[in-house]
């Protein structure tokens, strides 16, 4: 069986990683990168860093407004699949590289997987729920992370191809803690357990600047350093804007790799962030979070207490920062860590019809 993962940007690239190892000796895997995320430190560190092989094909296609970008993509996969004819074309998450490659599959009569299937944040404002929602609907295969995103899919009449497999970020996540357990922390001029660690890209928190300048002033006025990992997107719009990003308690840094990321989360006294990827890989540390968003796709972390909701425009950030920590707890809502090799098995076992 020959199965083809599309992937395009930095979450989909640690999501890849337990997929590609789970498929060795089981299935041929081919990986198309669409080129969606290019610099060294958003692409090429993390298929070096978590083992995953070379991409057998990259787009290039690189950034650009919604339509142009997915639009070069769709026109760039038509060929690699009808190339390759795989058996399944997998795709990851939310990003425009998943709603690109879902259109190029169904449109060729090809058989589309969805890997963290279900999700909602029920914000249409997201560019994330637009892909998310067409591309579930589109798929033939619904890989779904959580019992939540299970009970999504239900409700959208979707049950019948919806398989409950895991979270396969769980499995990088802590087999990545495990392999960098008591390694030096990451990070300069901060000690262990006395810093925030905070990211900061969605566009609803970029590219206002009055929005950005609330988040910056509540950052930079947090009670111990804040460790701002500054994704392209929020320096180019933060000079846009003339805002610093080096101020009071804030200190930015470029992105880090993924191991790094883990190290300085788990040695973090919390997390500030507006990305879905960490506000669950803090909880999975046991770290807690504060989110800059209405809302979440990952509603059992809030439900478990390690994560807040918190507008900075009218609530106080550092009030729900410094919070006592949550209740222990031993839930696992996301999986056990094995959820790579379920998603073999339902691809290899499965055909969609
Ligand atoms: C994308 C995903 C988002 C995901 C995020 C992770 C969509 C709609 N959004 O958002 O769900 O959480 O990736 O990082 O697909 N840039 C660079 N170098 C790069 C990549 C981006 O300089 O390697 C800059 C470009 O100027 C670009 C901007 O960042 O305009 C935004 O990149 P883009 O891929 O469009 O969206 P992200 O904000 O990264």
């Amino acid at each position: 069986m020959r199965i083809l993962s599309v992937v395009g940007a930095r979450p989909q690239f640690v999501k890849l990683a337990p997929i590609a190892h789970a498929m060795a000796g089981r299935a041929e895997h081919v990986i198309v990168h669409t080129g969606q995320h290019y610099d060294e430190a958003m692409s090429d560190v993390f298929f070096r860093d978590l083992g995953i092989p070379e991409p057998d094909v990259n787009l290039e296609v690189g950034s650009g407004r919604h339509g142009a970008q997915t639009a070069a993509m769709l026109a760039g996969l038509e060929p690699v699949f009808e190339e390759y004819a795989p058996d399944w074309v997998l795709v990851y998450g939310d990003t425009n590289s998943t709603l690109a490659a879902a259109v190029a599959a169904v449109k060729m009569h090809l058989p589309l997987a969805h890997l963290e299937a279900g999700l909602r944040s029920f914000n249409r404002r997201m560019p994330e729920e637009h892909n998310r929602v067409l591309t579930d609907h589109a798929a033939d295969l619904l890989l779904a992370p959580s019992e939540v995103a299970m009970r999504h899919l239900a409700h959208e009449g979707l049950a019948e191809r919806s398989v409950m497999v895991g979270d396969v970020m769980t499995d990088v996540l802590f087999a990545t803690r495990d392999a960098v357990a008591g390694e030096p922390l990451p990070l300069d001029g901060v000690e262990p357990g006395a810093f925030y660690l905070s990211t900061i890209h969605r566009p609803d928190n970029t590219d206002d600047p009055t929005r950005l300048t609330a988040i910056l002033d509540s950052l930079a006025s947090l009670d111990r350093p804040v460790v701002l990992l500054a994704h392209p997107r929020l320096r180019a719009l933060a000079e846009q804007h003339g805002l610093s990003l080096d101020r009071g308690a804030l200190h930015a840094i470029p992105p880090l790799a993924y191991p790094q990321l883990v190290a300085a989360a788990a040695a973090s006294a919390g997390v500030v962030t507006d990305s879905g990827g960490l506000q669950k890989e803090a909880f999975l540390l046991r770290v807690p979070c504060t989110t800059i968003r209405p809302e979440t796709e990952w509603v059992e972390t809030v439900e478990l207490g390690w994560n807040r909701l918190v507008d900075p425009e009218t609530q106080d950030l550092a009030a729900a920062v410094v919070r006592p920590l949550p209740a222990a707890t031993d839930a696992t809502p996301y999986g056990d860590g094995h959820a790579a090799r379920r998603v073999v098995d339902a691809l290899v076992g499965v055909q969609a019809d």
